[in-house]
């Protein structure tokens, strides 16, 4: 209104007869979420300035004053002192506004051979980047609080299950170790993730490349990029790699999901296999008694919510012509929160492991109760010469007895034994001790505790 010239004085409203309405104005802004990126967009902004000078597009003066204002803002922005306008709609054009305003035209030459389109797939994939470095740090340290846990459990018997029912002996050991190497592929799938969006979009502009002579090379080196992306309609219209983030992200929260659903069991009294620090324990307003695994339990709830993340931008892409739509800028938000979310997630996660008490003699008498050796005493008898399926039924019998007389196969006597098959002699008993079954389980990838040792050695070396 006050430039009756320019349908609202803003960067783009010179077409406009009348400025934009005001619910339109705050439904279109992203500036409310998008000023994250702020640093980001700086940094590109700088190598981009840099480019036009070495490319004689810019002058050394213009270069100078950019450099400066530029400098200015971020540490406005640091400060807490700049001053972010919805009227300004996104974090692109608070920040040109501001540089306009500190250098003049200088600043406004900043957008030659620039569009909003590119600049904002460089600043998410900038911001995306150095999110992801720090985030792989984060696994790191919860493999190595796992890691260590696992190490004092090497020799410490539980059951392992099937269906939730006892199955065989395993060490504890070795199951920590199943969620160490679950967490390794998630790093792999998360470098993946990183070397495919270390591309740069800038001299896309806004769909089609730019008639000025720029050098996206050296923009991209500048940078930190491997090389530049190849198609500029692709470069500022798909965000694959913000959905192969929130992909491998739901897959690594599924992993902290199941391990934490098992925490959760292990620590009800039913269990009693461990014990959550009180300090990651909440009680119960109404029962005294309650201690209950809040940390675990919001895990496995905010894995909902980094599935859902996924599945919005999933959505959100599947439908979008080639090349730019305004759709895209809602790509921020579930990306964001799935960071926040990802990021807090693990960090609490390798906080609470170093704390869980483990009771040994209740994994101990829970392994026992299950029968968890009677495979055992199959492969027993197959080694034996009885042919598997045999022994199999031999071996059922004897756990029906055992179901009866309300004892473990191994509080059986040898002449009740044999009653199953006379291939049974005294040296069955070391098959059916928890340690026998455990230490016969002998080969990478087993749950013998010489193996779970070296599993450990081997898993340490691949952290940093
Ligand atoms: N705020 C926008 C986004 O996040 C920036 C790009 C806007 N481009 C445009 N042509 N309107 O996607």
């Amino acid at each position: 209104m006050q430039d009756l010239q320019n349908g609202g004085g803003k960067a783009w409203s010179g077409r406009f007869k009348e400025p934009v309405a005001e619910l339109v104005q705050k439904y279109t802004a992203s500036i409310f979420f998008d000023k994250r990126l702020a640093e980001f967009d700086i940094q590109g902004s700088l190598a981009h300035a840099r480019m036009l000078c070495s490319c004689d597009i810019l002058s050394n003066d213009d270069l100078e004053s950019i450099e400066k204002g530029l400098q200015t803002i971020l540490e406005e922005i640091r400060e807490g002192k700049f001053e972010w306008s919805v009227e300004l709609e996104d974090v692109h054009l608070n920040i040109e506004k501001r540089l306009t305003t500190l250098v003049g035209d200088a600043g406004k030459r900043l957008h030659t051979a620039r569009s909003r389109n590119d600049q904002v797939a460089t600043d998410i994939r900038l911001f995306l980047r150095h999110e992801i470095d720090g985030i792989d740090e984060l696994i790191q340290a919860l493999q190595k609080a796992i890691l260590d846990l696992a190490e004092k459990h090497v020799d410490t018997v539980m059951p392992g299950f099937t269906h939730l029912q006892v199955a065989q002996p395993v060490s504890f050991g070795h199951h920590l170790m199943a969620y160490f190497e679950m967490l390794d592929r998630d790093r792999d799938r998360l470098k993946d993730c990183r070397r495919r969006l270390n591309r740069l979009p800038l001299g896309s502009a806004a769909l089609a490349g730019t008639s000025y002579p720029i050098d996206r090379a050296y923009v991209a080196e500048m940078l930190g990029f491997e090389g530049v992306c190849e198609n500029s309609l692709d470069a500022v219209s798909d965000r694959d790699f913000a959905m192969e983030f929130c992909a491998f992200s739901a897959i690594l929260m599924t992993h902290l999901s199941r391990f934490s659903e098992e925490l959760i069991l292990w620590m009800n009294p039913g269990f009693g296999f461990i014990d959550i620090a009180d300090r990651f324990c909440t009680g119960s307003s109404i029962m005294p008694q309650k201690k209950n695994p809040d940390v675990p339990e919001l895990v496995r709830g905010k894995t909902g919510r980094v599935n859902g993340h996924l599945v919005a931008l999933l959505t959100l892409m599947k439908s979008q012509p080639l090349a730019y739509n305004k759709d895209n800028q809602e790509d921020k938000e579930p990306l964001f929160d799935t960071i926040d979310t990802v990021t807090a997630t693990l960090g609490i996660y390798a906080e609470m492991i170093p704390g869980i008490k483990v009771n040994k003699s209740a994994m101990r008498e829970a392994a026992k109760k299950g029968y968890a050796t009677a495979t055992d005493l199959a492969d027993y008898l197959v080694k034996k010469g009885l042919p598997f399926r045999d022994a199999h039924e031999a071996v059922a019998r004897a756990v029906r007895l055992c179901d009866e007389k309300g004892c473990d196969i191994g509080a059986v006597s040898l002449p009740e034994l044999r009653q199953f098959s006379q291939l049974i002699d005294e040296d069955v008993y070391k098959v059916l001790t928890l340690e026998g079954s455990l230490e016969s389980r002998d080969h990478v990838g087993g749950t013998a505790p010489r193996q779970v040792k070296l599993a450990i050695e081997r898993a340490r070396k691949k952290l940093a």
